[in-house]
């Protein structure tokens, strides 16, 4: 047993223990049991239900407007809206079926389609919903309150939007590594939710103050005996939903007295009937990395220009339920350098863009590229420097003395994009990919390397870094629909391999998360049925 001294040793020796290596594989379950297969979504029996409108066919955003807050009119916070909102971020985008199989695919992606997430609406009194903390259940489109507040608890025109995970989901799959894939979809899901708030013309901000035992008590998750058969839900995420410039702040004491105070209903369904393997290092470094009260973070993005501009002129809600992980790419098809760059621009964080403009903390993920098949550029290895403040630190990690970091002829002077070394990468990316072709039959593929430095003083800001890496992900993936071609979030890479292809020796960088962009191939055996045909309304 290794004796661990602080929390960032615990955080540590997790994420050392959950690399795959060449050699083997992180710890998981040697046998999937299908009878153990987590029940898809969550309920609460005996919680009142109120259906949501069904309304995001009648949003008509366009898709680049998405990136411009301010420049429609918001909508009012209704339950329509709200409906929208959720629709478009957490509801169903597609049922897929083949032969008697039939799944559903959300507008959040998942790592092996598991969703450990579940989200949860804080409200005032909206017409047609009581003031309180309800459950959204995305097979029905519904909300399930939870808990009745007596009094309004937030500023006007603010709704909150808390995020959890059910870890089981992923972790009856993925075995020990799955902690990293329950963060990383958290990241997707907080860029999937600022999307679908742009699409009504709201905002969003992470409210970084609160602990996770705060966010417990908010939303429930502490209730023992409301999950007594259940499996339990993690905290993850506060965000405020504003609906106006208004920037009056959530007083999270009032809130908190008024979960205290309400009355709460409903009991939590059981997602497997027996959990054949348990994985407790999960609990561990949940533990290691749980978020105490913080003060608010101030921390600004980089000042970088307006973004390039797009050519795509689709309505948002379109790309939004249109998104899919190519399961293959077609290894021919190449896609310009302006879609290149305007893709890679437009996961640079700045302050007033979503989804960066929802994220209060320091960004510390910088990307290598794997280049494969863009027009006007070399194929090889490229490193894109989104946070330029670590360029002099992440240039010194990455040791290999063949690395020229030489500007790109006609790349965007702002871009920093370097070349590394020229190369035919395809191989590599994909044996660096646990051997999936995906990563080398696309245009280009991807790692996201982070500098993992502020979780050494804040264990919690382990989690963080992976929902940057997330929210990158999912950028890339309405970029790539918004230009005609697919994405694909890569969970599974050899990380030490990559480490030592770039020359990291330093454990300061990590690769956190490995992403691929191409031409899919669609999979004609699949038939793909409307998201919400099964709902009578
Ligand atoms: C964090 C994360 C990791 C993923 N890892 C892989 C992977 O290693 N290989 C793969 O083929 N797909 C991977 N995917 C894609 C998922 O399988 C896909 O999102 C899921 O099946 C849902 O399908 P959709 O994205 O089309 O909605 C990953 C997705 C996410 C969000």
């Amino acid at each position: 047993m290794v004796e661990m001294n602080t929390t960032s040793d615990t955080i540590r020796h997790y994420h050392d223990i959950t690399k795959h290596t060449l050699r083997r594989y992180a710890a998981a379950a040697e046998a999937l049991d299908w009878d153990d297969q987590p029940e898809a979504f969550r309920w609460f029996d005996g919680a009142p239900k109120t259906d949501l409108p069904l309304i995001a066919d009648r949003l008509r955003t366009l898709y680049i407007d998405l990136y411009q807050p301010g420049k429609g009119v918001p909508r009012p916070l209704t339950l329509d809206n709200i409906g929208g909102l959720l629709e478009l971020s957490f509801g169903i985008a597609a049922w897929k079926q083949y032969g008697d199989t039939r799944w559903a695919l959300r507008c959040n992606p998942s790592s092996g389609n598991l969703h450990a997430e579940e989200a949860y609406v804080v409200c005032n009194d909206v017409k047609g919903l009581a003031a309180g903390v309800h459950h959204y259940l995305g097979r029905d489109h519904q909300l399930e309150q939870r808990c009745r507040f007596a009094d309004a608890a937030l500023p006007a025109n603010t709704l909150l939007i808390g995020i959890s995970s059910i870890q089981w989901r992923e972790v009856w799959k993925y075995g020990e590594r799955a902690y990293r894939y329950c963060q990383l979809d958290t990241g997707h899901a907080i860029a999937t939710l600022r999307y679908a708030a742009a699409t009504v013309g709201w905002k969003v901000k992470i409210l970084d103050q609160i602990s996770d035992q705060q966010l417990a008590t908010l939303l429930g998750l502490d209730r023992d005996a409301d999950f007594s058969d259940a499996e339990t839900e993690h905290p993850d995420v506060l965000l405020k939903i504003s609906t106006t410039n208004e920037t009056t702040g959530v007083a999270l004491d009032t809130l908190l007295a008024a979960a205290a105070g309400g009355e709460w209903q409903g009991r939590a369904n059981t997602l497997s009937q027996r959990h054949m393997y348990e994985w407790p290092i999960i609990e561990t470094v949940s533990a290691a990395a749980e978020k105490p009260v913080t003060k608010t973070i101030t921390a600004a993005h980089h000042d970088f220009p307006t973004p390039l501009p797009s050519p795509c002129i689709l309505e948002a809600t379109l790309l939004i339920r249109r998104r899919r992980s190519a399961q293959a790419f077609d290894g021919r098809s190449a896609i310009g350098s302006e879609a290149f760059y305007r893709m890679l621009d437009m996961t640079l964080p700045r302050q007033d863009t979503p989804p960066w403009d929802c994220t209060p903390w320091n960004d510390n993920v910088n990307l290598i590229l794997f280049v494969h098949r863009v027009e006007g550029l070399q194929p090889g290895l490229y490193a894109l420097v989104r946070n330029p403040d670590t360029f002099d630190s992440f240039k010194t990690a990455l040791s290999r003395e063949q690395f020229q970091w030489q500007d790109v002829d006609g790349c965007p002077p702002h871009l920093p994009l370097y070349t590394l070394v020229n190369a035919n990468g395809r191989n590599l990316a994909a044996t660096l990919a646990c051997h999936q072709g995906i990563a080398g039959q696309s245009c280009f593929s991807l790692a996201m390397i982070a500098d993992c430095d502020s979780m050494k003083k804040d264990g919690w800001q382990y989690r963080t870094l992976y929902w940057e890496a997330g929210m990158i992900g999912q950028v890339l993936y309405l970029e790539a629909e918004a230009t005609g071609i697919q994405g694909t979030g890569i969970g599974c890479y050899f990380d030490d391999a990559v480490h030592e292809v770039l020359g990291i020796q330093d454990e300061r960088w990590q690769d956190l998360y490995h992403f691929t962009v191409g031409k899919g191939v669609h999979d004609g055996r699949i038939q793909t049925i409307a998201p919400y045909a099964h709902l009578a309304r």
